[in-house]
């Protein structure tokens, strides 16, 4: 079996793969890294993750692999490969995987990483099984990816110091958060924070408009009546507005009160680092487990799901499901569209819950 990392590193896919070289090296089958995602698979780089263990004669993980679990990043190194894009290159290294005696692939990454993994599956008829692992949390069917618990984390605590130093000022801030076309992020970090608004690209808000949003939140927010010392509005990066063409705009609309300024911090791939929390520690061995017992049990073209809904077929654990990868293409196509049932349930729950504007 080979396995490989690709696309953004999410933090939790060490322990995915940690989790998965246990359990497979404990069935006896020998497992190897791909280096540097799909690149990796076409150079052929592999690496062993598995040896001899020499008191009991069997399959053991590399002394290095149970140190890495707990860290950030991927061991195994990552990448967003133009070349796999291209057919010709998919051929290649599905050659080079039979060549090197490899029998199933597992992929952990986001849905660019579902995508290669389908067509190595269908156009190829290769053993090829996914966990999802994205901090932008845009991947159909699972209810969570590895990285994205971490990813929340972050914002939360950069958030929480934002917010000392606003209220200290008397300040509006727009925090801009990662996620590429997906706002999960920026929405679930608005009701943890207790954010004022948050922007969405799902939404997708016209640019005057937001300006005039923004600034009836600031002048009713720092009014006499309501007395708040902070404004705080979180902005997903896939919101088409520039964030400094937004602070510029919002502090001339607001440039009559006094003693209030408009800041913005982008908080940018430190939201994408740092030491997995348990949760996301939990999920991908979760993953790594039902993902190996998969393959092992000869399935292929299939995700694991984090999942309690009566769809998707059960596994072992009674929150992993596993979905058929072409449908999880198709779910994920309509969270990035903004058209998932998903995604406006989880806008309508925040709106419920904390009364912000998400727009
Ligand atoms: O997909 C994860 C992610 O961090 C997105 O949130 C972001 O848009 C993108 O990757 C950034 O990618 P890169 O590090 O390649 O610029």
């Amino acid at each position: 079996m080979a396995v490989l990392t690709s696309g953004g590193d999410a933090p939790g896919m060490n322990a995915a793969i940690v989790s998965a070289v246990q359990v497979a090296a404990s069935a006896g089958a020998e497992v190897v890294g791909v280096e540097g995602g799909y690149e990796g698979l076409i150079n052929g780089k592999f690496r062993p993750l598995v040896q001899t263990d020499p008191h009991s004669g069997g399959l053991a993980p590399i002394p290095e692999l149970p140190r890495v679990g707990g860290q950030g990043g991927t061991m195994l190194g990552t990448g967003r490969s133009t070349r796999f894009f291209d057919p010709e290159h998919r051929r290649h290294a599905a050659r080079v995987m039979r060549d090197s005696g490899v029998e199933a692939l597992l992929v952990i990454g986001g849905n660019g990483s579902m995508e290669g993994a389908h067509a190595l599956w269908s156009e190829h008829g290769l053993a090829v099984v996914g966990i999802p692992a994205s901090i932008d949390n845009d991947i159909g069917h699972s209810r969570e990816s590895v990285g994205v618990d971490t990813a929340l984390n972050t914002i939360l605590d950069a958030c929480d110091r934002i917010s000392d130093t606003a209220r200290s000022h008397h300040r509006a801030f727009i925090v801009e958060v990662m996620g590429r076309d997906c706002g999960y992020l920026a929405l679930a970090g608005a009701v943890a924070t207790g954010a004022d608004a948050v922007l969405l690209p799902e939404k997708n808000p016209e640019r005057t408009e937001v300006v005039k949003r923004l600034e009836r939140l600031v002048r009713h927010s720092f009014s006499g009546r309501r007395q708040k010392r902070r404004v705080l509005v979180l902005k997903a990066e896939g919101v088409k507005i520039p964030t400094e063409a937004l602070v510029a705009e919002l502090s001339e609309a607001v440039a009559d009160l006094q003693h209030v300024e408009v800041r913005a911090t982008v908080l940018g791939h430190i939201v994408r680092g740092g030491n997995p929390t348990f949760r996301d520690r939990m999920l991908a061995s979760r993953f790594g487990l039902v993902a190996v017992q998969a393959i092992l049990a000869g399935r292929s073209g299939v995700m694991v799901c984090w999942s309690t809904s009566d769809r998707g077929e059960p596994t072992s654990d009674a929150f992993v499901k596993l979905f058929p990868l072409d449908s999880v293409l198709q779910e994920t196509q309509l969270l990035t569209e903004g058209t998932s049932d998903l995604q406006n349930e989880r806008i309508h729950r925040l709106e419920a819950i904390h009364g912000a504007m998400a727009f």
